[in-house]
C-alpha cells in the first residue's frame, strides 16, 4: 500500500556547509544558492500537499541540512539513527525533540551499530537496508530487530560504490524503481518495474515520490521522460550545490 505524507521536517543549510563531505570533486557549494535551493525544496514539498517544518541551521554540523540520515520515520515509529561519519553523530540528538513532538514510539540505533536512512529504502512495509561506508551489518541488524517489533521487515542490500542505498535506488510506489549502477545488476530487485538510470544520468537516481508527483533533479532529460512516461507529475529542482556534497532530493527531508 502507497503510503500518504502529511509532513515533512527539513533543516536550512548551515554556512558551514562549505565545509561539508564530500566523496567527488565538484567544488565548493555556494551558501547563497543553496539556500535559493533550499526555499524551493520546501515550496515543492508544500505543493505535494505537505506541512513542512523548516529547522533553523546547525553550523555544528556541516552536513546537517541532509535530515533524512539521521532519523527513519516509518507509518508506526520513528527510528533515531547514529551515523557512521563521525562528523555527523552529533546531528542524531539535534532532531531528537523534533521527531518526539510527532511520533509516540521513538527508538533508537545504538553502538557499535551504524545506520545513515539515506541507506534505507521503504517499501510498504519491507524495508531495503544498504550496507555501506555509513551503515554497517550490526546497524542493519538492529534495524531489522526493531522493525519486526514493530510488525514491518527488512533485508540488507551489499552497497560497493555508492554512497548510500537512495544515491541509486529511488521507489517511486506502483512497483515502479529507479536503479542504477551497482543495483542494475542485482536479482534483488528484477521482481520491480525498472527503470535503468544510465551512469551520466546517475545522479537523478534520487528522486522522491511525494503523494504521487515526483520530484526530480533539474538536467537529467533522459530520466525525466522516463519518468514522465509513466504519468507522474513531475517537479524539477535545481540541486548543484547539494550535488556537490554528494547530496540528493531524498537526503534534504524526512517525510512522514
Ligand atoms: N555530504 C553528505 C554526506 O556525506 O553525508
Amino acid at each position: 500500500m502507497k503510503p500518504i505524507y502529511r509532513h515533512a521536517i527539513v533543516r536550512k543549510p548551515a554556512r558551514s556547509m562549505v565545509h561539508g563531505l564530500s566523496a567527488t570533486d565538484m567544488g565548493t557549494p555556494n551558501y547563497e544558492r543553496a539556500m535559493h535551493q533550499h526555499a524551493a525544496y520546501v515550496k515543492a514539498l508544500q505543493s505535494c500537499g505537505l506541512e513542512v517544518e523548516v529547522l533553523e541551521a546547525d553550523e555544528e554540523h556541516p552536513d546537517s541540512c541532509f535530515v533524512e540520515d539521521v532519523a527513519l520515520l516509518t507509518p508506526s515509529l520513528a527510528i533515531l539513527t547514529n551515523p557512521g561519519a563521525p562528523t555527523r553523530k552529533g546531528e542524531t540528538k539535534k532532531i531528537m525533540d523534533v521527531v518526539a513532538k510527532y511520533y509516540d514510539a521513538v527508538e533508537r540505533i545504538n553502538e557499535p551499530a551504524t545506520i545513515e536512512a539515506g541507506d534505507v529504502m521503504m517499501v510498504g512495509s519491507h524495508f531495503y537496508i544498504g550496507i555501506s561506508e555509513r551503515t554497517n551489518l550490526a546497524g542493519a541488524t538492529q534495524l531489522i530487530g526493531i522493525l519486526e517489533t514493530h510488525g514491518m521487515t527488512g533485508q540488507t542490500v551489499m552497497l560497493d560504490l555508492f554512497l548510500h542505498l537512495k544515491t541509486g535506488l529511488a521507489y517511486l510506489e506502483h512497483n515502479n524503481l529507479l536503479i542504477s549502477g551497482e543495483f542494475v545488476d542485482k536479482p534483488l530487485f528484477t521482481s520491480f518495474n525498472r527503470i535503468e538510470v544510465g551512469e551520466q544520468e546517475s545522479y537523478a537516481a534520487n528522486c522522491i515520490w511525494v503523494n504521487e508527483k515526483v520530484l526530480i533533479p533539474k538536467g537529467f532529460s533522459e530520466t525525466k521522460s522516463k519518468i514522465k512516461q509513466l504519468n507522474y507529475p513531475i517537479v524539477e529542482l535545481e540541486m548543484s550545490e547539494f550535488q556537490k556534497l554528494d547530496g540528493g532530493l531524498s537526503c534534504l527531508s524526512l517525510r512522514f
